[in-house]
């Protein structure tokens, strides 16, 4: 196995290894990333989705409200477009929801999300650390943003985006396990793998030196320790976040995530593959969806936002991790502190049970 090598500072820094992952689409805020990182976890904003200037708002709102590091997500360009006439059979799909819903669907959009102004905007306000999910930066963008002080993290969901993602030369990798709510990071969303978690964790670790954050399915602090001990530097986690009163999550998804209810893959709602609660919108057009990011998210945007309006939580996207029914509804500070005291209980616990060793 590679050495262990630590090359991140802001890992080496942390109070408690618990990472809030970035959650665009609206439970993300700054108030969340400014409590995880001032309770001494690390706080991410999500700038997917966002226009530049609302992602300096946040990084601003997060400074004033605490001095220690956190960090910005930004989505990686989504490689080619979708088929449109794919695309246009899935709108004619969705016709009996458009008319249900008394709205168009919205026009399929083909962009990068602005990657390149948003690392720009990264680099100029010195951000302490930059992820990215659904691919990696180039090594001439890794270095630029390092040359800014940044440190950066790639999300990977293979062994072999993992070896990408550390030739590129990230200083840390985010381990995301298939059992993650939201959209799964995959570098090629036609091939988005099947890793669980712990197997990936293994085999990422015996390919790579870097630090690794393990993310996906984890839920309380028994799961934190489980993925420390496995060689993950730290934690990250989304669905457990989603409930503190700092998440801007809806009062409809908050509700849906202590109810049992399974969660799929899908790409319904946007056209790139997402974890999320099963309703009956993923469940009627999950088989007819085709890839085609962000543009099936455009196609859908309408429809989402009229069952948000009228409280339908059939026909909006509820993005959940498989251990979403056991969280808690505390504050986000306590939150990271009550993980990972649990975590610590936790391993010593295990080493209990190991007995003397010999
Ligand atoms: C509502 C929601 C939004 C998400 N948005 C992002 C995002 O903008 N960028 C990103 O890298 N990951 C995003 N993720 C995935 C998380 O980074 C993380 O991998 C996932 O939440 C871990 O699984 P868990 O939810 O079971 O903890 C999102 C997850 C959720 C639940």
């Amino acid at each position: 196995m590679p050495g262990a090598a630590s090359a991140s500072a802001t890992l080496e820094a942390l109070e408690h290894p618990i990472v809030q992952a970035p959650m665009g689409g609206g439970p993300g805020t700054a108030a969340l990333a400014a409590a995880v990182s001032g309770a001494g976890g690390l706080g991410f904003l999500a700038a997917g989705y966002q226009a530049t200037d609302a992602v300096r708002a946040d990084v601003d709102a997060v400074r004033a409200t605490t001095e220690r590091p956190f960090g910005v997500n930004v989505f990686a360009p989504p490689g080619a477009a979708g088929d449109p006439a794919a695309i246009a059979r899935y709108a004619e799909a969705l016709a009996g929801d458009a008319a249900r819903s008394d709205v168009e669907l919205g026009e399929p959009r083909h962009h990068d999300d602005g990657w390149a102004a948003k690392l720009a905007l990264l680099a100029e306000l010195r951000v302490p650390v930059v992820s990215t999910t659904f691919g990696c930066p180039s090594p001439a963008a890794v270095a630029e943003l390092q040359g800014a002080g940044a440190e950066v993290w790639v999300t990977v969901t293979s062994p072999e985006e993992a070896a990408t993602a550390a030739a590129a030369g990230a200083d840390a990798l985010v381990v995301q396990g298939v059992e993650a709510g939201g959209h799964r990071a995959s570098f090629d969303d036609a091939t988005p793998g099947d890793y669980g978690l712990l197997a990936l964790l293994q085999l990422v670790r015996a390919q790579v030196g870097l630090p690794l954050v393990a993310s996906g399915g984890l839920a309380t602090g028994r799961a934190v320790a489980a993925v420390l001990v496995a060689g993950a530097r730290a934690a990250q986690l989304g669905t457990a976040f989603m409930r503190t009163p700092e998440a801007a999550t809806s009062g409809m998804h908050r509700a849906a995530l202590s109810a049992a209810t399974p969660t799929a893959l899908t790409r319904a709602f946007t056209g790139r593959t997402a974890r999320g609660l099963v309703n009956r919108f993923l469940a009627e057009h999950s088989d007819e969806a085709p890839p085609g990011y962000p543009e099936v998210h455009h196609l859908t945007a309408p429809l989402r936002a009229a069952a948000r309006s009228r409280g339908d939580a059939d026909a909006v996207n509820l993005w959940a991790g498989q251990a979403h029914a056991l969280g808690a509804d505390l504050p986000a500070a306590e939150l990271v502190r009550d993980l990972s005291r649990a975590a610590r209980a936790a391993v010593a616990e295990a080493v209990d049970r190991l007995g003397s060793g010999r």
